[in-house]
């Protein structure tokens, strides 16, 4: 990556960075993923967020494992019946793939990412189990379900600074151990430590509309109504919208394939999976220092293609009082600025990620123009006026009206640019 590129990035993820610091995630890796070459990315990409301040709590699967071990085990819907001498082979797998987990996190050569990087792995009773029981008439054993989740000691196992990895397995009052299906796991341990994220890898890279195009964001009834190939996969679905339902924050669907594909997830605007949240929190308010990075992601794109003009950080930084930023969970994704005329208010660099832009329902550009306008009213200001070159009709739709440039206060006159050649256009409010 060219410097330049890797410092735009770098810079571009930093919101990414603060806001994930101190969070929880759950993360769930089916056995596909352990089984998977790109394991070992996911695993520093995992040791990664962990020195980066989150919280994590691995939870394995084995399916594939289990199936190679025992060909004769049969399912009941997407749930393994288990029987006794099931459960001496998978207890058996459970401990291999957590000593594989725990070795590649104490990886420490020169040439990795966990270069001089402590990170303490913890496993152990966290999990409380009851048998599933006879469903349809079917005895499923020692499959169980998860009764109670030890959340006192499990977060005092990440408040020291641990990475839980947790086997799917739980015990029951009597001492019986019961093999519980990995993602309702995932989803019950989340919900029960009230976790921010819940992260399902997946060989499903994200979720698709009717005409193949991934769907960054859905809620737990839309996710539930998208058709999904296999039972496994329902199920995964059906325990990421109980999640989210549950109160954890955000779901979210990642490819394990490829690679990179978590951290693309978590650090940029335009992600690369599905996330699942219950309905999108957002804001616009004004702007503070520690949101120009936010607002740098947003506009850059927009300045290389000369539908904004250029703003340099430190101006930005300057003029950061004028602006007012719209959220999306805690994220920057878009912006605009407000300057002061007397009885006239400039809107400039109106704008919205383009990964959040024409989403019925958030009309993030909208609420930006409406928090403009009421700044502008509050300023006694009577009239609203903006520069554009290719965003004439969105303004005209909501009212603004094409102008002269002597109609601009003379201040701006003066620096109006003829060669940028500007549409000027203004708005009663
Ligand atoms: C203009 C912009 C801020 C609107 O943001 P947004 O969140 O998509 O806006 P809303 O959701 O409120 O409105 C979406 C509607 O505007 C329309 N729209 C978006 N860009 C448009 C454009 N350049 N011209 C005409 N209409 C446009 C969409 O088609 C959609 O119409 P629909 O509701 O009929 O489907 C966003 O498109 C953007 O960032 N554009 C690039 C930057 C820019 O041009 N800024 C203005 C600088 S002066």
């Amino acid at each position: 990556m060219a410097t330049k590129q890797y410092a735009q990035w770098f810079r571009g993820s930093t919101p990414y960075i603060s806001a994930h610091r101190d969070k929880t995630f759950v993360v769930l890796l089916p056995g596909e993923a352990v089984a998977h070459v790109n394991l070992t990315n996911i695993v520093h990409d995992l040791a990664l967020l962990h020195v980066l301040g989150v919280r994590l709590v691995v939870v394995h699967g084995a399916r594939p494992q289990i199936d190679a071990a025992l060909p004769e085990s049969t399912y009941h819907g997407h749930r393994r019946v288990t029987d006794g001498s099931a459960m001496t082979t998978i207890t058996g797998i459970y401990g291999q793939i957590r000593t594989q987990l725990e070795a590649l996190f104490s990886t420490g050569l020169p040439n990795t990412p966990l270069h001089n990087v402590e990170v303490p792995v913890f496993s152990g009773n966290f999990v409380v189990a009851k048998p599933v029981g006879i469903v349809d008439g079917v005895d499923h054993l020692f499959t169980g379900a998860a009764r109670r989740i030890e959340k006192e000691r499990l977060w005092a196992t990440l408040s020291n600074g641990g990475i839980v990895v947790q086997s799917p397995i739980g015990f029951s009052s009597s001492g019986q151990a019961f093999n519980l299906p990995a993602e309702e796991l995932a989803a019950d341990i989340a919900i029960r430590i009230k976790a921010d994220k819940l992260i399902m890898l997946s060989n499903i890279n994200h979720v698709c509309d009717d005409q193949g195009q991934r769907v960054s964001t859905l809620t737990p009834t839309e996710l539930e109504r998208t058709p999904f190939l296999s039972d496994e996969q329902k199920s995964h679905m059906v325990c990421l919208a109980r999640a989210v339902r549950g109160g954890v924050t955000k779901a979210q669907l990642v490819s394990f394939e490829d690679d990179g594909a978590l951290l693309a997830e978590l650090f940029t605007a335009a992600g690369e999976g599905t996330q699942i949240v219950e309905q999108q929190s957002r804001t616009v308010r004004q702007a503070v220092a520690e949101d120009v990075a936010g607002i740098v992601e947003v506009i850059r794109p927009l300045e290389e293609r000369g539908i904004l003009v250029r703003r340099e950080r430190d101006r930005l930084e300057e003029e950061i009082s004028q602006f007012m930023v719209a959220e999306l969970d805690g994220i920057v994704v878009g912006c605009c600025a407000v300057y002061p005329y007397g009885r006239q208010v400039e809107l400039a660099c109106l704008a919205v990620h383009e990964n959040y832009r024409n989403q019925s329902g958030a009309n993030l550009g909208q609420s930006l123009l409406d928090a403009a306008e009421q700044f502008a009213r509050d300023e006694d200001a009577d009239e609203m006026f903006v520069l554009t070159t290719q965003t004439m009709d969105w303004f005209l739709e909501r009212g603004f009206e094409e102008t002269k440039v002597d109609r601009l206060p003379a201040e701006k006159q003066s620096l109006y640019n003829w060669q940028r050649n500007s549409i000027v256009m203004t708005k009663r409010i």
